[in-house]
């Protein structure tokens, strides 16, 4: 849940580290810090706060020259945030310095032997502990350094990508991965290291992917040395050649990512269905799909595990998997899967769903069903991600990379992968008639044109934003396919405006939080055409008998409803289930102009990161 950033080569090692930095905040960002080899020496500047905090003190405080270096971007586990804890960690000597995204479990029981033996530590991290192990069996068993982190990594439990070199070899930086991500950028003559690509995607497309327990020797002048952390296994590097670009992981004129991420939904949802859906051919088609129809057909039934948006994303396919194949799909907060004991076997399919195919409890909950002999699908947005390898199969989203913590974009494209799933598997199993199923195509096929209409509403919500931004609560309500809208809608209010919200079935209101309704509590209700629309208007005549203020989502044209709200944000028509993917764009835009109006830090907002790789 760090950051993490490396470089060896022949240009000047800080301005590349710290622009990468800047990149990978969306890791975390607490402390943060750089450690340069300066021709003779390491220079170290590390500190509380944000890149920009290190900006300013790494000026003052080390010089910025010097080929070789690595930096980090925190999101604490073991350790308050402060300058101490910050890494990058000197060994004792001082000749060793590291860097770590993960934990180390054990890291108390190897501390302990480590002080028995002399060693002294200044901060309370996990990560101090192994930069002295290493240095402890580098020493007294007179080896490489790559050789002292292998061996030392075989003592380790827990999770990590580390990047660590010595001062006494600077033409040397080693890696290693377990757990948490770690790409190796090769230029000429010149090697970067990072969490993901984004830091050094301006000057190399070539990268290889570090795969779990696995080490790499980065030297200058010679090729990437890697090797199995466990038995010791060489293994040839496999450089893939990556397809994004600069621009797309920039602000490109909006004021925060999540802005950009919300207004690119149009054009990623077409990404993410290129080549896939093929409405005049009536055909839908998914690679990683097709070899394995039969085992969702006999199926006796689909489990989705996921978190946070990616598991709204896993209510909105229940829905429309049942609804389309008949398979029983039933949806699991994968932190809760992984631990109750569930039963599962080789008939059932798990599909796990992950925008940075990182999250540590949806990792464990495949593996987990892996165990069980299930099948695993995944549905990740980030390519060579943990989650995207260790499941049999899946489909990429193609989103592009979304950098606001907020996820917005990922959402809409998990659903129209699950939409494309739900169609595909409809057809081979024969539960939709074949002009429904051609219907459908073409009607997934405009949802990009409808985002766009539906993202022309955003003045309108800013007013909307500007009357609601002091509530100390909202109510969210929907049904059907929008109820989890309703959820998400909830779940991106208070992560970005710290406002508590509340998403429930319009219907169960009645049954407890109808109690918290009175002028002063907002209520944004999900009112489409759609099977229930009369019953939610019911709903919304109950909040209003007792003074609550209504905010409706509402099909473009709508008469009954909008005469009852206080407010409306129109969507154009489509049908019920493909819904979802428009009535949650005013969601998004409301929650970002409200957490912007308060002064919040919308892209990194307060106690979140990213990607959650920690339990
Ligand atoms: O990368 P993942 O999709 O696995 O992440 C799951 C959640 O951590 C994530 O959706 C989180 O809830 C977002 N901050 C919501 O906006």
């Amino acid at each position: 849940m760090c950051g993490i950033v490396g470089y060896i080569g022949k240009r000047d090692a800080y301005p590349i580290i710290l622009k990468g930095l800047k990149r990978l905040e969306y890791r975390g960002y607490d402390s943060a810090g750089i450690a340069l080899f300066d021709g003779k020496d390491i220079q170290l500047c590390k500190t509380k706060g944000k890149v920009a905090t290190l900006e300013e003190k790494a000026k003052n405080e080390m010089s910025l020259v010097g080929n070789l270096g690595i930096g980090h971007t925190r999101w604490a586990t073991h350790g308050v945030p402060n300058d101490v804890n910050s890494h990058p960690h000197y060994s004792n000597s001082g000749d060793l310095v590291i860097i770590h995204n993960g934990i180390i479990e054990n890291y108390d029981t190897l501390k302990k032997e480590l002080i028995n033996r002399g060693y002294t530590f200044k901060s309370d991290t996990d990560t101090e502990v192994l930069v002295n192990l290493i240095e402890d069996i580098q020493k007294n068993q007179k080896l490489k350094l790559g050789k002292a982190v292998q061996i030392a990594l075989n003592q380790v439990v827990g999770a990590y990508a580390i990047a660590l070199f010595d001062r006494k070899k600077p033409d040397e930086i080693v890696v290693a991965k377990l757990g948490s991500p770690l790409a190796i950028g090769i230029g000429e003559d010149e090697f970067f290291v990072a969490s993901d690509a984004s830091p050094f995607i301006e000057f190399t497309n070539n990268a290889i992917y570090l795969e779990d327990e696995e080490m790499a020797i980065i030297r200058l002048g010679r090729d990437v040395k890697i090797r199995k952390i466990k038995d010791d296994k060489v293994v040839a590097p496999y450089i893939q050649e990556l397809q994004m670009n600069l621009e797309q992981i920039e602000k490109g004129g909006y004021d925060h990512f999540m802005l950009k991420e919300i207004y690119e939904q149009p054009s990623v949802i077409k990404d993410t269905y290129r080549g896939r859906l093929l409405p005049d051919e009536g055909i839908v088609r998914l690679g990683g799909l097709e070899n394995h129809i039969e085992k969702f057909l006999n199926a006796e039934r689909i489990i989705i595990v996921a978190c946070g948006t990616s598991w709204h994303a896993g209510l909105v396919a229940e829905y429309i998997i049942e609804d389309f194949t008949r398979i029983p799909v039933e949806v699991e907060y994968a932190s809760e899967f992984r631990y109750r004991n569930p039963i599962i076997s080789s008939k059932d399919i798990i599909i796990a769903i992950s925008q940075s195919g990182e999250t540590a409890d949806t990792l464990a909950a495949i593996k987990l069903a892996k165990q069980h002999g299930a099948f695993v699908y995944g549905i990740c947005n980030v390519v060579g991600s943990t989650i995207s390898r260790e499941t049999h199969s899946g489909t990429y989203t193609h989103a592009g990379p979304e950098i606001g913590v907020a996820s917005t974009k990922a959402f809409t494209t998990q659903i129209t992968v699950l939409t494309m799933l739900a169609l595909r598997l409809a057809k081979a199993k024969g539960t939709i008639s074949h002009s429904d199923f051609v219907r459908y195509l073409h009607e997934l096929a405009l949802i990009p044109t409808h985002v766009e209409e539906a993202l022309k509403t955003e003045s309108k919500i800013k007013e909307i934003a500007a009357v609601f931004k002091d509530a100390r609560n909202f109510l969210y309500l929907g049904r059907g396919y929008n109820f989890p809208v309703a959820l998400e809608g909830a779940l991106k209010l208070k992560e970005i405006s710290y406002i508590h919200a509340e998403g429930y079935p319009a219907a169960e209101m009645k049954h407890g939080p109808i109690a918290l309704i009175d002028e002063s509590m907002p209520v944004v209700v999900v009112a489409i055409k759609s099977e229930h629309y009369e019953k939610v208007v019911s709903n919304i005549q109950e909040i209003k008998a007792r003074k609550g203020k209504i905010i409706a989502v509402v099909s473009e044209g709508d008469k009954v409803v909008s005469e009852m709200a206080d407010y409306v944000m129109e969507v154009p028509h489509t049908p019920e289930p493909l819904t979802p993917l428009l009535t949650t764009i005013p969601l998004q835009l409301l929650s970002y102009h409200i957490a912007v109006m308060l002064g919040r830090n919308v892209d990194q907002p307060r106690n979140l990161a990213k990607s959650v790789t920690v339990e």
